[in-house]
């Protein structure tokens, strides 16, 4: 006759509940999963963000509507320049790319990003059927490659400044959250974010993070991403008022399908003497310097050295002499003493050459 086992009945059923209990866990993240990343902090951010998109441009309080908790999350993220945000000008020793950017990206955009009927009147007439090939539109991605400290997110945040476009600069552990599901969320939401603020950057820092060569090893939710990710790309309408800008240390590390999507790439690399002679001069032009000190000779003496080290040592020198100003009585305030090589480090160096 057949029996039921009762023990074995309930093993099964614990058995079933267990693995029911898993996959629900897996797939369905509760609709608070991201609430518990979304603190006070970053919706207060993303409310104001969002108030200062719409004292600038009102017309966009339509599109602003109706914003998706992963929608809020990222415009957390939006940064909108201002009068005093980075611009070229604040960027020394790379003009060639500068000039390139602005002839190749930002004219382009600005003339064919937001709405073709803004373009002008002239252009249209004569080379109308080029903008209809779009063969005159800003390409849709721009990579930044090179050593570390030579300006490569200060070119991104640049940019967007002199498009006056918004720029979002998203970090790789913002979308790859945890939460399962939630990663995809967040891409299409920052997709959809760029297009209600339009004209826009998307700014992916250390991009070889998680578009290196695609590996089995990948995690699933890493893969996921990757795909949804240039997929959204290939969606993008170069006249969309959009641009992907990326950087990294290590092009070569990259996945082609993601370099392919990037067509205009800049190879940022450590600056000549020459380059170290204009970017010296944006920071200490008009210091006094000690007698037979120049920015030439700092220049020459700091071979190897990124714009970001000879800031630094440009800011350690600027640091060494304001301390002692500080403690000086205020009637000798007026004698602020030069810069020396020591103050520039300079003279701890094996090949200072004095
Ligand atoms: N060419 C430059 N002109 C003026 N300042 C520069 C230049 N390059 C670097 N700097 C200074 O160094 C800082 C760091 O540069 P930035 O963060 O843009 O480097 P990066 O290339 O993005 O480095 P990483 O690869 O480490 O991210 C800048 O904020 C700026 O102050
Ligand atoms: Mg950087």
């Amino acid at each position: 006759m057949f029996s039921i086992d009762s023990k074995k009945l309930t093993e099964f059923a614990i058995i079933a509940g267990t693995a029911v209990s898993c996959y629900y866990l897996m797939t369905m993240p509760s609709p608070d999963a991201i609430g518990a990343n979304f603190d006070k902090k970053a919706q207060a951010k993303s409310d104001h963000n969002v108030k200062r998109i719409l004292e600038d441009n009102p017309d966009l309080a339509n599109n602003l509507k109706n914003l998706n908790t992963y929608e809020k999350k990222i415009l957390a993220d939006v940064f909108i320049p201002n009068s005093k945000s980075t611009r070229f000008k604040d960027i020394a020793g790379i003009d060639d790319i500068l000039e390139d950017l602005y002839e190749n990206v930002i004219i382009p955009l600005q003339e064919f990003g937001v709405d073709k009927k803004q373009l002008n009147k002239d252009l249209k007439e004569r080379f109308g059927h080029l903008v209809e090939n779009g063969l005159l539109e800003a390409p849709k991605g721009v990579l930044l490659y090179g050593p570390p400290g030579t300006g490569k997110s200060l070119t991104a945040k640049a940019v967007a400044t002199e498009c006056n476009a918004a720029f979002i600069n998203i970090s790789i552990s913002t979308l790859l959250s945890s939460y399962y599901g939630e990663s995809s969320k967040l891409v299409k939401a920052l997709f959809t974010v760029a297009d209600r603020i339009k004209p826009c950057v998307i700014f992916i820092d250390e991009i070889d993070s998680v578009f290196k060569t695609r590996s089995d090893t990948d995690h699933e939710v890493t893969s996921k991403m990757k795909s949804e990710f240039l997929s959204l790309i290939d969606g993008l309408e170069t006249d969309g008022g959009i641009l992907m800008m990326g950087a990294t240390n290590r092009r070569t590390d990259i996945d082609e399908a993601f370099l392919r999507r990037m067509p205009k790439q800049y190879k940022i690399g450590l600056p000549d003497k020459e380059a170290r002679e204009k970017i010296l001069s944006l920071y200490i032009q008009n210091i006094p310097l000690e007698n037979g000190l120049s920015i030439k000779l700092i220049a020459e003496n700091t071979s190897g050295f990124s714009g970001s080290d000879l800031k630094e040592i440009c800011r350690n020198a600027i640091n060494n002499m304001v301390k002692e100003y500080r403690k000086l009585p205020s009637s000798k305030h007026k004698d602020i003493r030069p810069l020396t090589a020591e103050d520039f480090g300079l003279t701890d160096m094996p090949f200072f050459l004095d």
